[in-house]
């Protein structure tokens, strides 16, 4: 049947996968450096789930007061939980200041301060002086700055004449012999064609893996394509265990209401009226790391203090806030918690609840945006052709937890570093030929699904898959539950030979394309499932109530996960001990207290 496809070749420089801001930015960026640059896109540039990323994006501009870069380094290895590499995390912070100032350039319409500066928010977990109290430090369009970005930068890419592939699904990475990565076939949606990509560089910024979940704060088009392209390459992802539920989602609905709101001073409450993270958090209370009130909330719905005729939310409380501060600062969640929750923040409560809404874990890669095998502290072991960005990647920046305003500067600095890193490696001119079966593996996989004729809709099966991990891979987690996990997942991998693919067209077939991103889900399910199963420590998102210490002497490590016949395995690769200049000591583990 694979023959039967019409397929077109095209041959570019470098091949970015995925147009939200990791994405747009290396596009751009490659495209400056006078490579022949594409962007593969499952959707229209900017309705990537950049998009949707409210609160700000985090560099020590010291608007608002004193900063320094260090400060946000100590901060970012802190809320890592002493699991993120503090040379790429050096990289991160010293260089976000450039980064954000480059956006205001091209024209990202930031807040500002009274005397015309980019305004700056508290965000979590973001201090002075090495931890001694909040400091205001995230940048913020009102409470849409991801929407910001993503028109600026759409706009760039554009100016560079960077070609656009709107609505390609890519299938699969074309590796060689030597383990060498040489460009992806995609499936155009709107007419059924396939199309291989030639490319002496392929960069992944494909985006998280949400959708793994029951309740998320993630587009419905997070489906993790890119992880799961690496999968089935036989590379590893890199400390899938530690998923981010962000502390507010709307209770019931999952839609986000920026961390920005408690920066700007709201604050949570329990069925007694009272602010419960004073007890947790004494210091940073309302803002301390997501991950701390996240499971601060939990414990509060456990024991009996949740809001609601079922007690199993929280308040968020904004109605104390000077209506010209709502309306200027936080326009767009006041206008999310009416429609999902009827509440007029003026007056009412937003009812919220942990949800999921990010993951640490992904494709390892360096500062540069190389896919990486192995690191070290001279040279790493990369993957020759291919980079990985953005919530795609684990650099890794966020360890076992990230804080809040992190990911959009890990976006353009990251993106940027993986333009640049093009500019240096792309020699111009013509590529060498694909291999002459180049694709067929990713057509035959295409084919198995796309004449599926079971008896189980893919809907049925995904839904499985999502309460699975909602349930057994949550906030709190013990091994039992763990294990039950592991079997559960599998029961419904093993679901999979029965999936019904009702239609057979190419031409906006959603059905297949569901199928094919369940597929890409349930890879991405599993590994997280063994990760978190095997880790038998807590440390960041990954409470494990059995194991409640952080064990630094045998856990300080990234795991590595391999998915092969629906089967994981794993290993491990030190934290770097080092940072990226002499400039700065690498900062030793402490227990973490906000
Ligand atoms: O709460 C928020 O605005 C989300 C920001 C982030 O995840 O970085």
């Amino acid at each position: 049947m694979t023959n039967a496809y019409e397929i077109i070749d095209h041959e570019y420089d470098v091949v970015v996968v995925g147009a939200g801001g990791a994405g747009l930015r290396a596009t751009l960026g490659a495209a400056k450096a006078g490579l022949r640059t594409a962007c593969v896109t499952k959707v229209f540039p900017t309705r990537s789930h950049t998009v949707a990323a409210q609160g700000g994006i985090s560099a020590a501009l010291g608007n608002m007061g004193a900063d320094d870069w260090r400060w946000h380094m100590y901060d970012t290895v802190k809320g890592s939980d002493w699991l993120g590499d503090q040379d790429a995390i050096e990289y991160l912070c010293r260089n976000a200041p450039a980064a954000v100032y480059e956006l205001e350039h091209w024209g990202v319409p930031f807040s500002r301060t009274e005397d015309g500066r980019i305004y700056q928010r508290a965000f979590g977990g973001m201090t002075k002086n090495f931890g001694e109290g909040p400091i205001q430090r995230t940048c913020a369009a009102a409470d849409r700055t991801g929407h910001a970005m993503l028109h600026t930068m759409y706009g760039q890419a554009v100016k560079q004449n960077a070609k656009f592939f709107i609505e390609y699904f890519a299938l699969d990475l074309i590796m060689d012999d030597d383990g060498a990565c040489r460009g992806l076939i995609a499936w155009k949606l709107s007419d059924g064609t396939m199309h291989r990509f030639n490319a002496k560089m392929t960069v992944l910024a494909t985006g998280g893996y949400g959708r793994a979940y029951f309740t998320c704060t993630s587009a419905h088009t997070c489906t993790g394509d890119g992880n799961a392209m690496v999968l089935r390459a036989g590379l590893p992802l890199q400390d899938m265990e530690f998923v981010q539920f962000h502390p507010t989602g709307v209770y019931g609905a999952g839609v986000l209401i920026t961390e920005g709101a408690r920066g700007e001073g709201g604050y949570l409450t329990n069925s007694q009226g009272e602010r419960f993270m004073e007890r947790y958090a004494p210091s940073a209370k309302d803002l301390a790391s997501r991950d701390v009130v996240s499971r601060a909330m939990m414990i509060e719905i456990r024991e009996g203090r949740g809001v609601g005729s079922e007690k199993d939310h929280i308040h968020l409380n904004l109605s104390h806030l000077d209506p010209e501060v709502l309306r200027e600062r936080l326009p767009g969640i006041s206008e999310s918690a009416k429609i999902f929750a009827g509440a007029d923040v003026t007056k009412d409560p937003i009812p919220v609840l942990p949800t999921v809404h990010y993951n640490m874990g992904g494709i390892p890669a360096n500062y540069h945006g190389e896919v990486v095998t192995k690191r070290g502290a001279d040279n790493d072991c990369v993957v020759p052709g291919l980079m990985a960005l953005g919530e795609a990647a684990c650099v890794s920046v966020h360890g076992a937890n990230r804080l809040g305003s992190n990911s959009l500067i890990d976006l353009v600095v990251f993106g940027r570093a993986a333009g640049l890193r093009c500019g240096e490696l792309v020699k111009v001119g013509p590529n060498a030929p694909l291999p002459k079966n180049a694709g067929d593996d990713a057509l035959a996989r295409f084919d198995r699904f796309r004449y599926a004729g079971g008896g189980t809709p893919t809907a049925r099966l995904r839904l499985r898959m999502q309460k699975v991990m909602q349930t057994n891979c949550a906030v709190f987690r013990t091994g039992e539950v763990l294990e039950e996990g592991r079997r559960l997942i599998r029961e419904v991998y093993d679901g999979m030979p029965d999936l019904a693919v009702s239609d057979r067209t190419l031409i906006w077939n959603t059905d297949l394309l569901e199928t094919l991103e369940f597929d890409n889900l349930i890879a991405q399910a599993i590994v997280t499932m063994e990760s978190a199963a095997a880790r038998k420590e807590s440390r960041g998102a990954h409470a494990r109530e059995d194991f409640p210490e952080r064990n630094d002497s045998e856990w300080m490590k990234h795991t590595c996960a391999w998915f092969s016949n629906g089967k994981a395995s794993l290993d491990y690769r030190p934290v770097h001990a080092f940072t990226m200049t002499k400039e700065v000591d690498y900062i030793p583990p402490k227990k973490r207290v906000y």
